[in-house]
């Protein structure tokens, strides 16, 4: 039976880092709404057009469109392990996720809450370097890459996201907390929360070991 996993946090509690690491061993598919949408303004289609204004500020992106883009993914994955990395965000988000994992027959196994504090979230976010190519993770410090400032995977070199700025990423931090913390209530009887200040490869196996 397929599962589906949501990876819920604030910016900067290692998400990605994990979905990536689940997606190399253990064949999920990772659905990022951040990717997606920095792939569309990248790309400069509608979707990024209209996202591009709230992401530079730090805001979160119109519900209506994340879930045009959440319908669309899930019609190609109706049998796939799936970790829903960044989304929902809103209760209005988990409500619509809600409706159309239910037409399709699946429904949430777990949500994984990434425990963490803001002073090491801005810590983290401001050290932050990724591959624009394959859109491997790297920290400065935590996790660099092993030739300066080139991606280990494809040799690209790394960028800073617009976004890691530390002012926005202040403002990322507030929205976390106003509009996206509600959900750890929402979901809580399929909640687990883990200690993401570990080692990538110790929550690596706490993940591993509830899933
Ligand atoms: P998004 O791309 O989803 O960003 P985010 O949730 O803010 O999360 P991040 O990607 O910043 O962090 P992460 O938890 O993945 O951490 P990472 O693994 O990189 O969203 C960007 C924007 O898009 C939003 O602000 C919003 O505008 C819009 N958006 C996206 N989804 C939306 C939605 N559903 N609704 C509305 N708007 C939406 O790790 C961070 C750093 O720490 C890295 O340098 C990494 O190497 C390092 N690190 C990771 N793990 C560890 C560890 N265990 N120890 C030490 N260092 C570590």
């Amino acid at each position: 039976m397929s599962k589906t996993v949501i990876f819920l946090g604030p910016p900067g509690a290692g998400k990605g880092t994990q979905s990536q690491l689940l997606k190399e061993r253990d064949n999920f598919i990772q659905i990022s709404t951040g990717d997606i949408l920095r792939e569309a303004v990248k790309n400069q289609t509608s979707l990024g057009l209209q996202a591009k204004k709230f992401m530079d500020e730090g805001k979160l992106v119109p519900d209506d469109l994340i879930l045009n883009i959440i319908s669309e993914k899930l019609e190609e994955l109706k049998d796939k392990n799936i970790i829903f990395d960044g989304f929902p965000r809103t209760v209005a988000q988990a409500e619509g996720l809600k409706d159309m994992l239910s037409k399709i027959g699946r429904k949430i196994d777990a949500v994984i809450l990434f425990d963490i504090t803001d002073e090491e979230v801005v810590k983290r976010l401001s050290g932050r370097r990724v591959c624009p190519n394959c859109g491997a993770v790297y920290h400065l410090i935590y996790n660099p890459p092993k030739n300066d400032n080139v991606c280990d995977k494809c040799g690209t070199p790394l960028i800073q996201r617009e976004d890691d700025r530390e002012e926005v990423i202040r403002k990322r931090l507030e929205v976390y907390h106003q509009q996206t913390a509600p959900l750890i209530d929402y979901y809580k009887d399929v909640l687990i929360k883990i200690n993401a200040t570990l080692s990538p490869e110790d929550i690596y196996k706490h993940i591993k070991s509830v899933l």
